[in-house]
């Protein structure tokens, strides 16, 4: 068996392959001068295991085209992110299931299929092979406590990361809660936490995925209006896109915290570890 991987997952394939024991296959990528996208494997196995991040348009086609390089070879396709998932309804006549056409196509031919945090586990069906998801929310709680904040409050940006958050806090049996958003009138929306108090303690906004960081950047600012101390921000999937870590920090974000599943600086956590004991205790084959 061995690892192989697109451009973007490079970091994430190596501590993979390293958990499992493993070779990595070196893959070689370049571009045609009208910009296609060119890539040649060394020598595959009988198995193999692909890694690939769709961080983008360019890492979803590097992915088909390694399924297409590694054809014949036994395939295990592990999507740290996947991109796209996050339109998995038409919510308007006309509209593609984004989260399934990707799905559809990067699955066809694979025998399994892994996601780390996929940001609606309904879209797993659309693969066309067994698959699971796994969450880094423990191993998120893990590195939190590593900065031993004294009481800190973990908070979901809204009701339907509150479970994520839940499993988060359970790392340090900490308090948790979702914020919620209250309109005083039609252009001013305050948010604070649901239920518990932000004052006087270290607040740690969690969620799957940090996009623009808008959501964050604008509750935290609230938060320390409310008298927090200190606001982290911690996600699995460090998107940033558009400047966001900027935005974050200018907002007042003490760390920003995400896993390798994007390969950035804040990068803490890594979702080696996991990845290798699902595909070592795989029922499905
Ligand atoms: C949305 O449903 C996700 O769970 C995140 O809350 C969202 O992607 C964050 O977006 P942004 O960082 O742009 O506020």
């Amino acid at each position: 068996m061995k690892v192989i991987c697109t451009e973007k997952s490079q970091i994430l394939a190596t501590r993979l392959a390293k958990a499992l024991k493993t070779t990595i296959v070196n893959v070689k990528y370049s571009r045609f001068p009208d910009g296609e996208l060119y890539l040649i494997a060394g020598e595959l196995d009988d198995e193999t295991i692909i890694v690939s991040s769709v961080i983008d348009n360019d890492a979803l086609v590097q992915l088909l085209l390694l399924i297409d390089a590694c054809e014949g070879s036994d395939l295990r396709l592990v999507i740290p992110y996947m991109g796209y998932a996050r339109q998995d309804k038409q919510f308007r006549q006309g509209e593609p299931l984004s989260a399934r056409a990707v799905a559809r196509a990067i699955g066809r031919g694979v025998s399994e299929c892994i996601t780390v945090n996929i940001h609606e586990p309904d879209v797993l069906r659309f693969f066309g092979a067994p698959s699971r998801n796994i969450s880094l929310a423990r191993d998120i709680g893990a590195y939190v406590k590593t900065l031993n904040l004294k009481n800190p409050l973990i908070l979901a940006p809204d009701d339907g990361a509150l479970a994520f958050a839940g499993q988060v806090a359970s790392a340090g049996e900490w308090e948790y809660d979702h914020l919620e958003k209250t309109r005083l009138s039609g252009e001013q929306v305050t948010m604070a936490p649901k239920a518990l108090s932000a004052a006087s303690r270290p607040v740690v906004i969690v969620d799957d995925i940090i996009s623009t960081g808008g959501t964050i950047a604008t509750a935290a600012g609230m938060l320390y209006a409310q008298g927090a101390t200190d606001v982290f921000a911690a996600c699995v999937h460090g998107v940033l896109t558009g400047g966001a870590y900027v935005r974050l920090v200018e907002a007042g974000i003490r760390d920003v915290i995400c896993s390798d599943t994007i390969e950035r600086g804040c990068s803490r956590v890594s979702a080696a570890d996991q990845i290798a004991h699902t595909l070592q205790t795989c029922t499905n084959r």
